[in-house]
């Protein structure tokens, strides 16, 4: 009862309030409240990005601002600095005693961690691994929880110009394994385990299994986080407190490039093979700590700010390390899942910690939401005077309703737009000065030119719909794919020229400019935020002993975000049924990792295809949508695809 008043409540509010304008106490006292801010970058890009870097500290100053080779971009050349000494060194007179990290244990333990703690920490590892033998250029990989020892670990690496490359804790052995030998990283560090929802994650079991494999690797530090007994390989793996503790504290920042590379992120693309995106150091810290500072209105001296992800993927990278750090802010760092050990897990952390600004993804909310309010209204929210949103597209009502529980209300709403590649957020209201709308990344953040564009690269104006692009590269934007620059420039700058970026998004502008994300128009997914490709999940089916042939598409409902529905033929004396289908649940989540598990299996004799063979994808995703079939008329079996809709439907229905 009280949930269908909620919803009504939502509809109400949607239909009266389609438009917030800044508050006017918000817009006196934010970061950014004069438009003009907007005309000025788009009249003089470099001079604004310029204005950004200053916010830095240099040990040389940049000859350039921007050297383009299109579609190759440089920024700031011929400047050095360091991120580590940027993140740590220069608020150690002023602030040093100030709280980076208030960390919380998924079972409950605390930690404040401030930035001479962790300057020190940082400075003991880099020194550990230099004694390990990285240098300048040698790559690290990171495996790990949502501890303090992780921002140190990638810091330790940016000290000493040792580009590292996190992979996210949810990954399988195998995802860990290919990621590792592409980038050849040389050491590998990693925890016994992690905890998520009260069982504790195998990391260092999986990490050796992934060691079988990997031949660049040389050593492995581990650190103690559940303390439960993991098997360690004499000579290979090290204790992380027994490394850290013996090194010294005094380890100068290296001065970097300003174009050599900070990190390796890796990111599904169409085809099975992840990329390694790479980022550099000077354009990427400066538009990390500038987003920051300008979208949420940071006051490093009294805010509390938390970004709800996992620094295993970009939103962390730049949002929990790089940006707030660069930033001299105090961050929250919760290690855990959001309804654990209860639904209320999040507010009980934003009361006990006065969180001023939250950050975090539509799937989230939207699971906030199907909780109900009252987990939320156990808390006092009060202090929360910002929300942000990212990841995904957010749908109005979600936004209502993070806005009017969470946010009291009033908090402004960001809705951000960017990617692993633009390393920063690129469309985003600025909270003091844009209207927002619920639903839309609102505008393009001052200094970044993004459009939308028809099949043909015409843009298509206010009111009309097709991809987004964008026309110049922003600071932070990736400079290429690890190894792979051929795929780089095909796969972004293919479509509309070397001058001009394609994300994979499609976009419509409404009639006031407004951005409105609709998507990916390429084979990626979005599964809760994070992006696995239809061909990544075909292949990790296709692996299985019982398995044929398997077509795998995306099923979009506003409401519930984006589901795995998976088609798949079975091997001729194998049946397709419940138990097969757990089964290859269970394979999916052994070979990529747990977020890659297919929603629904719909088991059938044949999958849709061409005269040349080809599967139909397109039909696929009508019949998991349960649109209206489009053309069938190039099928050379067109029967099976009634049947298939049959199938789908009926379980469908079991699902409800
Ligand atoms: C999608 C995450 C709509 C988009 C930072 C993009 C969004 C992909 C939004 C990048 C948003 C991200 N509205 N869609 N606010 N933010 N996306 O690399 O499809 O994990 O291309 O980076 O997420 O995902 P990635």
């Amino acid at each position: 009862m009280v949930e269908k008043e909620v919803e009504k409540n939502i509809e109400a509010l949607l239909e009266e309030r389609r438009e917030f304008e800044a508050p006017e106490e918000f817009a006196a006292n934010a970061n950014a409240n004069e438009a003009s801010i907007y005309d000025d970058a788009a009249a003089d890009p470099e001079a604004f990005w310029a204005s950004q870097a200053e916010r830095l500290d240099w040990f040389e100053p940049w000859d350039t601002v921007l050297e383009q080779d299109p579609p190759f971009h440089k920024w700031f050349t011929g400047g050095k600095l360091n991120a580590s000494h940027n993140c740590l060194d220069r608020h150690l007179d002023s602030n040093g005693d100030r709280v980076a990290y208030h960390w919380v244990g998924e079972p409950g333990e605390t930690k404040d961690v401030t930035y001479k703690d962790l300057h020190e920490e940082v400075c003991r590892l880099a020194n550990s691994l230099k004694d390990l033998g990285i240098a300048k250029g040698d790559r690290v990989a990171i495996y790990m929880p949502m501890i303090p020892e992780l921002p140190a670990a990638m810091l330790a690496c940016a000290r000493i110009g040792a580009p590292h490359s996190v992979v996210f804790g949810g990954f399988s052995a195998e995802s860990l394994r290919d990621r590792i030998n592409d980038a050849a990283a040389k050491v590998l560090i990693t925890a016994d385990g992690s905890y998520r929802k009260g069982n504790v994650v195998p990391l260092k079991a999986n990490a050796d299994e992934a060691l079988q494999d990997t031949p660049s690797v040389e050593k492995v530090v581990v650190v103690a986080r559940t303390g439960e007994d993991v098997s360690m390989t004499e000579g290979r793996d090290l204790v992380y407190s027994e490394v850290v503790e013996a090194a010294s504290p005094d380890c100068p920042a290296e001065p970097m490039d300003a174009e050599d590379m900070l990190y390796i992120l890796y990111t599904s693309g169409t085809t099975g093979k992840p990329k390694g995106i790479v980022h550099t150091t000077g354009g990427y810290l400066t538009g990390v700590s500038s987003t920051h500072n300008l979208i949420f209105d940071i006051k490093p001296d009294t805010d509390v700010y938390w970004c709800a992800a996992d620094i295993g993927w970009v939103t962390g990278h730049s949002y929990i390390v790089y940006g707030p750090l660069a930033n001299g802010c105090t961050s929250v760092l919760y290690e855990g899942a959001p309804d654990h050990p209860d639904k209320d897990r999040w507010w009980s952390i934003v009361e006990q910690y006065g969180v001023t600004i939250l950050y975090t993804a539509p799937t989230a909310i939207r699971s906030c939401m199907k909780w109900g309010t009252d987990f939320p209204a156990k808390h006092d929210l009060s202090s929360l005077r910002l929300l942000g949103s990212v990841g995904e597209p957010i749908n109005p009502e979600a936004w209502i309703w993070y806005q009017e529980f969470i946010g009291a209300g009033k908090a402004p709403v960001v809705d951000t737009w960017w990617q692993t590649e633009t390393g920063q957020i690129c469309i985003s209201p600025l909270p003091g000065i844009t209207t927002l709308k619920p639903g839309s990344a609102t505008k393009a953040f001052p200094g970044v030119f993004a459009d939308v564009v028809d099949e043909a690269g015409e843009a298509v104006g206010r009111g009309g719909g097709g991809y987004l692009v964008l026309r110049k590269p922003v600071p932070a934007m990736f400079r290429t794919i690890f190894g792979d620059e051929k795929r780089y420039v095909e796969t972004y700058f293919e479509k509309f020229g070397n001058d001009t970026y394609f994300p994979g998004d499609g976009a419509k502008l409404d009639d006031d400019g407004y951005f409105w994300l609709l998507g990916r128009v390429d084979d990626v997914m979005n599964i809760a935020g994070h992006r696995i490709s239809t061909y990544e999940v075909e292949s990790a089916l296709v692996d299985h002993k019982s398995v044929a042939e398997a077509a795998v598409v995306g099923r979009v409902d506003p409401k519930e975000g984006e589901t795995i529905v998976a088609f798949v033929t079975p091997k001729e004396d194998k049946e397709g049924d419940d138990a097969l289908m757990e089964e290859l649940r269970e394979h999916v989540a052994k070979v990529i990792g747990k977020l890659a598990r297919p929603h629904s299996i719909v088991f059938t004799e044949d999958l849709p295809k061409t005269r040349s063979g080809k599967i139909m994808r397109r039909l696929l995703r009508d019949v998991a949508t349960g649109q209206e079939l489009g053309d069938v008329s190039t099928l050379q079996n067109a029967p099976i695809l009634e049947e298939i809709k049959a199938k789908a439907e009926s379980q469908q229905g079991d699902d409800e």
